[in-house]
């Protein structure tokens, strides 16, 4: 073990007594990570989930940190390079927690993923510069510059493949997939030669030797991790937000192997593997296939982009009008969408729901899976509103019961609600399970104008159905009037 605990500023002999000291934080760490994501797949153990996964971060820090100070030559200097690094991160980190706007979380979440994958990258050469090959002799120096190799190429996937998400996301560069001739191919041409690049890197002597196979698999994996990610459409941005997390869990657990960092090497497999799962659900939700979203290559080929169709024309009323509608349903869903936490209606919408079951209407909610801009999205904002958990239902739980529904409210719901994605085959959303709404007596859409399409920039057929009715203006002045009027 102690061997193995070549941290950078970290030259003196460890005592015994902060080795174990260690060994029982990471262990209690490692316990508090697992029970936070226990905590965090329900919302109400949620909040609970989170302050477990800080108190397990507290830990794990306070006993490296402790271990990095006690093998450092000079403590001064390890504790005032540490400090400092913690403040600046922290302050970088505060900013942006406090100023980024929820709608803008999925970018930051992008952003954020890249940042692991550069560390793993950076842990990558450190660890390869301080222990080059030959130092170590034989199958062990095999071993380590195979795991330096290994962390390089996935940091650096991570890396240009978050960064490329973060500029899709934030609109900076076209969300349109990038689609070149043999792409596959290409993908899979980079991931054969990255794996004899890493091959050779193994069989290297001396700093030199290897640091020519370090730095052109470097450069294979960064093209490798941008292609990945231009090659997808905007609207299948949701699962590679969370491949991406994914991807940054296993780059830390690879940063965790050269570290010979056992609780780096547990966190990183607990973020891999729930980051795939993640994935694995997104895809099931937007019927996707996810082995193909994790070679990166879906979401463009066979979509025909939002061809211009005529649907007839559509019909507006009044918040008047449906306040009428609702006194005399006996039972309401509301869909809500991205438009819901723009507008930030989710109070009004909360007020709206108990004045009507005050009122002996039914209500519940049919939340899409990836309705709003990240997953949970449209729960948290309704939580927020202390909307009851209880009539907060899933797709699957309540599509079926939309054709005994009086009034569906769609409040800011454009492609989860989309008919085309089930009726035309050739749509860019067909396929995508979503909120048979339209089955419904009556459906009210809430939404600024006509003119805009969803994320997936589609024509929605069901603006135009005989029994659909276009409520246009914010979401939240409109469910605002229509409580004055109830
Ligand atoms: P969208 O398809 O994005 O539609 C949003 C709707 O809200 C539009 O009709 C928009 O019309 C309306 N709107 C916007 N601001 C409004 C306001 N202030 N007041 C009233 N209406 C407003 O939403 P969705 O149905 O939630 O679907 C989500 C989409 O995002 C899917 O395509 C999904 O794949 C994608 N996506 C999801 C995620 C995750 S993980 N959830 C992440 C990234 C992308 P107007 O502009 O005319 O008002």
């Amino acid at each position: 073990m102690k061997t193995l605990m070549y941290m950078a500023p970290q030259v003196k002999e460890v005592s015994d007594w902060t080795i174990s000291f260690q060994n029982v934080a990471y262990v209690a760490a490692a316990l508090l990570f697992i029970l936070a994501l226990a905590g965090l797949s329900k919302q109400e153990s949620a909040r609970r989930g989170n302050w477990l996964g800080i108190a397990g971060m507290a830990f794990a820090l306070v006993a490296t940190i402790w271990m990095a100070i006690s093998g450092a030559d000079s403590t001064l200097i390890a504790v005032i390079l540490i400090v400092v690094a913690i403040l600046i991160g922290a302050a970088i980190g505060i900013w942006r927690a406090l100023k980024v706007e929820m709608t803008g979380m999925p970018e930051l979440i992008a952003l954020l993923h890249s940042f692991v994958g550069l560390a793993a990258v950076l842990v990558g050469y450190n660890s390869f510069i301080e222990v080059p090959g030959s130092a170590l002799g034989g199958r062990v120096n095999a071993f380590h510059l195979g795991e330096v190799g290994l962390a390089v190429f996935i940091g650096a996937v991570t890396l240009t493949g978050s960064i490329v998400a973060f500029l899709k996301l934030s609109a900076r560069i076209s969300g349109k997939p990038l689609t070149l001739p043999g792409r596959n191919w290409l993908n899979l041409g980079a991931l054969i030669v990255s794996i004899a690049l890493i091959i050779w890197l193994g069989y290297t002597e001396g700093l030199v030797a290897g640091l020519i196979p370090l730095i052109i698999l470097t450069v294979i994996a960064l093209l490798l991790g941008a292609h990945l990610v231009l090659a997808i459409g905007g609207g299948d941005m949701p699962v590679v937000v969370s491949m991406l997390n994914s991807y940054s869990g296993w780059a830390a657990a690879m940063a965790g192997f050269t570290l010979g960092n056992d609780l780096l090497i547990i966190t990183g497999a607990l973020v891999g593997s729930s980051g795939a799962y993640l994935s694995y659900i997104m895809c099931k939700a937007m019927n996707r296939s996810f082995i193909s979203v994790i070679l990166g290559g879906f979401g463009g080929d066979g979509a025909v982009s939002g061809e211009q169709k005529d649907y007839g024309s559509h019909r507006e009323t009044t918040a008047a009008e449906v306040a009428d509608m609702l006194k005399s349903s006996k039972s309401v869903v509301i869909t809500p969408g991205y438009g819901m936490a723009v507008a930030q209606a989710q109070y009004p919408v909360a007020t709206l729901t108990s004045k009507l079951r005050e009122q002996g209407v039914d209500v519940r909610f049919g939340i899409h899976p990836v309705a709003g801009r990240l997953p949970g999205h449209m729960n948290v904002l309704l939580a927020e509103a202390k909307v009851p958990y209880d009539i907060v239902l899933e797709m699957d739980e309540i599509n079926e019961d939309f054709v005994d529904v009086d009034t569906v409210l769609v409040i800011g719901a454009n492609d989860t609600v989309n008919p085309a994605a089930v009726d035309e085959p050739g749509s860019p959303i067909a396929g995508m399970p979503v909120l048979t709404v339209w089955e419904a007596a009556n459906v009210v859409v809430f939404k600024r104008s006509m003119g805009n399409a969803g994320y997936a920039g589609v024509q929605n057929p069901l603006f135009f159905k005989e029994n659909t009715q276009m409520l246009l203006g914010d979401a939240k002045a409109s469910v605002e009037e229509i409580i004055s009027n109830l």
